[in-house]
């Protein structure tokens, strides 16, 4: 069975002191949820000082971008070695808001996973399709582009490592999240092209999330459907008290799952 992850995006919030503030609020009860693996990904500045925090409890770090290269003339950019020194487990690559604002496209979100897998880090791959795109009927045909150009040529290992989160861009930050049921369609589809692409054993090992708008309040339907092994929470994971329930819903709801 794969371990349900919920993964917290603090995007570009929280400093070296509001950050601390925040985990100090949450780190204690996280940590004894140890059937839901969480992985926390603040800005950069906060990750070395997060690797020790981390030290011994059960949570895992990850950043929330990073390059190609592993090394060079490129101002401004952060390698996959760096993370992987610093102690990150994860990384968020695709985001809709790296795709939107900083230029990230299919093609350089695909280096990016070789850079990231070939630096023992594990990719957290986001796709999604547009309100338009979901009012025209594309959303398949725009999942399935995003999916296939980044699995496209791994070997079964790194394929299995993959994480996937399915994130409808109207759907992020926008209060207005998926149906539990609308979700599970998508996510299901994106393991079934897994599967055409590297097998059924590898599509089976993937860990494949929703993402937007999810809340303490709506966490519920997206774990109770079979496809989604967890969540990527923005704005709240910012909420101490509601991250923690989201995890411990989740917790409950795989427990319950497994007896
Ligand atoms: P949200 O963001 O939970 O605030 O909608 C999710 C994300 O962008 O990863």
């Amino acid at each position: 069975m794969r371990q349900p992850l919920i993964v917290a995006n603090w995007k570009m919030n929280m400093d070296n002191v509001t950050g601390f503030e925040l985990m100090d609020d949450m780190l204690d009860q996280l940590d004894t949820m140890e059937e839901v693996a969480v992985a926390i990904c603040p800005p950069f500045p906060l990750l070395e000082s997060f690797a020790e925090l981390f030290d011994g409890t059960n949570l895992y770090l990850g950043a929330q971008n990073m390059y190609w290269e592993d090394k060079g003339a490129y101002t401004g950019e952060v390698s996959g070695p760096m993370l992987k020194a610093l102690g990150c487990d994860f990384v968020i690559l695709g985001h809709s808001e790296r795709r939107q604002y900083f230029g990230d496209t299919d093609e350089t979100v695909r280096r990016k996973i070789e850079a990231a897998l070939r630096n023992d880090l594990k990719p957290i791959l986001c796709v999604g399709e547009s309100f338009s795109e979901n009012q025209d009927g594309q959303t398949l045909d725009v999942i399935s582009r995003q999916v296939s150009i980044a699995f496209a040529g791994l070997d079964e290992i790194h394929a299995a490592e993959m994480v996937v989160a399915y994130e409808p861009i109207w759907a992020i930050g926008t209060g207005l999240a998926a149906s539990g049921e609308g979700a599970n369609d998508v996510i299901g589809a994106i393991r079934a092209l897994i599967g055409d692409m590297h097998g059924h054993e590898v599509a089976q090992q993937v860990r494949i999330l929703y993402g937007g708008s999810v809340n303490p309040d709506n966490i519920a339907q997206f774990i109770g459907q079979g496809e989604i092994d967890g969540a990527l929470v923005g704005g709240a994971s910012l909420d101490p008290e509601g991250f923690v329930r989201i995890v411990a819903v989740t917790h409950e709801a795989k427990t319950r799952a497994a007896r």
